[in-house]
């Protein structure tokens, strides 16, 4: 006979595997910037460093409703494999497609089937997010790709996080409050 497994039973267990995936997304930007940093790309190093916080940003509100309805919060961190800059941008982008094509989309409905608005609206603030994730990790990728060493990617400029749902973007400001969150622009961290 199939088991037949409840759907509250995969909303937790979905939200458990954003939840560390997103802890591990932040081990791994921490250690790219690193990495940049050294190879003298420092554009691309607070990059990774401005995603960092942004990936901590979602597991915190992740892990803020996994708490609160009882779920696993335990947490053993992947080992973070490490190439050179280009080799991790790659890596990057493609992490980052992964979660805008298919992990937040299926989570984000299977959420509205539950009709959990709390997770499916750490979803989508999620999802947003790593949209703005792929675009500028791509942008940064094509410029290396084009070996365009005058550009932002060996420059130390800043890039912005909300605190609220780690949107990221290169504007030093760009309207009254988040387009995802709504939260104030004034409350914006600065990533240098
Ligand atoms: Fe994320
Ligand atoms: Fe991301
Ligand atoms: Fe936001």
């Amino acid at each position: 006979m199939p088991v037949i497994v409840p759907e509250s039973a995969i909303l937790l267990e979905n939200l458990r595997k954003a939840y560390v995936s997103e802890l591990n997304g932040h081990a791994r930007y921490e250690e790219f910037a690193a990495k940049a940093e050294g190879e003298g790309w420092h554009g691309v190093a607070c990059l990774f460093r401005a995603a960092a916080i942004a990936e901590q940003i979602h597991a915190d509100n992740h892990g803020q409703i996994l708490r609160q309805l009882g779920g696993e919060m335990d947490f053993a961190p992947h080992p973070v494999n490490s190439g050179i800059t280009l080799e991790n941008l790659r890596t990057a982008v493609a992490g980052e497609v992964f979660e805008v094509d298919i992990l937040y989309p299926s989570f984000v409905d299977q959420a509205r089937q539950c009709r959990d608005e709390a997770v499916e609206r750490t979803y989508t603030w999620a999802l947003e997010a790593e949209k703005a994730h792929a675009r500028l990790f791509n942008e940064a990728l094509a410029r290396m790709e084009l070996e365009d060493e005058e550009s932002w990617i060996t420059l130390a400029d800043g890039f912005y996080v909300c605190p609220g749902c780690g949107y990221t973007t290169e504007q030093q400001h760009e309207a009254e409050a988040c387009r995802i969150c709504n939260c104030g622009w004034t409350r914006f961290g600065v990533v240098r």
